[in-house]
């Protein structure tokens, strides 16, 4: 199958034909790039599964545009909920709500509840408004492999095994959704994102972050696979002596070292090659899956040195860099 990359605006509405007819899209949001399949349909729900090659337990995000009414897809909504929907949608935050089982069973995986996300990217929006259908998508990349935040990196990944991409250029937000469980007294992050901790609790009063127990069937059965790997070696570290020490070992090896790393610490890697994270969360996010793209393409060992800011933004950076880097 030959795989096309159309600008969003000018493909909208051979992808809508394409949603309809149970085939699989991939499109640009804000966050990364998705792979959508019509979430009301059992046989394109599993075509994701099966090009991802993703775990049957992981359940998928519903994207739906902003004038989608979704109460005949969820059963109830908390006043809080209300409220972060009002503040927060269209954007990076998905909510996970009670399901009323419309959508394919495939979505959920057997979960009784659904995620949906209303995703701002004016491309997103186009395309799901001419569609008009619940859209079934986690990000388009292959299974384990780093998310997408360009066109080309779901044509690396899906060349030839899908019909049409959406481009709609580089993603602004760089990390996935905020994702929100909206089923109890107080919303529970489960998966952290652009939308903060803090930013949820000032709407909502309170908010917790769940953390896997061991032993405990997870609440969002994403996060708990390996993912985000680049496809080389890879060493995490916390300075840039210990960058330098790992480097050195692999030039010794005959290998290529490259130090991806915030913008402070790459001013004392000496001579390696270094990618630059940046110096605030939010161009972190945006430059994270980019560069660990990049690094996969150049590096026989890609050395991370973790960056140093904890707060706001940084929570989601540092999961999805730890976890690149087999740290957590
Ligand atoms: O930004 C994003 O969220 C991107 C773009 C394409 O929208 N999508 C994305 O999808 O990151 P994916 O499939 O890569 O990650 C979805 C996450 C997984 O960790 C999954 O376990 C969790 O959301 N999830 C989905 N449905 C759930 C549910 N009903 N309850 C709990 N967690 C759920
Ligand atoms: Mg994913």
């Amino acid at each position: 199958m030959e795989t096309k990359i159309l600008p969003a605006e000018a493909g909208k509405s051979l992808a809508a034909r394409l949603i309809r007819a149970g085939e699989v899209v991939a499109f640009h949001t804000e966050t990364v790039y998705g792979l959508g399949a019509n979430a009301f349909s059992d046989g394109a729900v599993q075509k994701i599964f099966a090009l991802k090659g993703r775990p049957s337990d992981n359940p998928l995000i519903v994207h739906v545009h902003a004038g989608y009414d979704i109460s005949a897809l969820i059963d109830g909504e908390p006043p809080y909920a209300a409220a972060l929907r009002q503040a927060f949608l269209p954007g990076p935050l998905t909510m996970v709500y009670p399901s009323t089982g419309k959508v394919s069973r495939f979505v959920s995986c057997g979960l009784n509840t659904l995620a949906i996300r209303v995703p701002s990217s004016p491309a997103a929006q186009a395309f799901l408004r001419e569609t008009d259908l619940p859209v079934a998508a986690p990000s388009a990349n292959l299974s384990k492999h780093v998310s997408p935040v360009t066109a080309g990196h779901v044509f690396d990944d899906f060349s030839g095994k899908i019909p049409l991409i959406l481009d709609g250029g580089a993603c602004s937000g760089g990390i996935e959704s905020t994702v929100l469980d909206c089923t109890g007294e107080i919303p529970q992050i489960l998966r952290e994102g652009l939308v903060t901790r803090g930013m949820i609790a000032e709407v909502a009063g309170d908010c917790g972050v769940y953390r896997m127990r061991t032993g405990e069937k997870p609440r969002s059965p994403g996060m708990a696979y390996r993912h985000y790997s680049p496809r080389c070696d890879t060493a995490c570290c916390k300075t840039a002596e210990e960058a330098r020490a790992l480097g050195a070992a692999e030039r010794a090896r005959g290998g290529k070292p490259v130090i991806l790393c915030e913008s402070k610490t790459a001013a004392l890697v000496g001579d390696f090659e270094t990618l630059d994270l940046g110096a605030t969360g939010e161009v972190m996010a945006r430059r994270l899956y980019a560069l660990l793209r990049q690094g996969e393409k150049i590096a026989t060992l890609l050395i991370g040195v973790e960056p140093e800011e904890q707060g706001g933004v940084m929570a989601g950076v540092l999961n999805r860099f730890k976890r690149a880097f087999g740290a957590e």
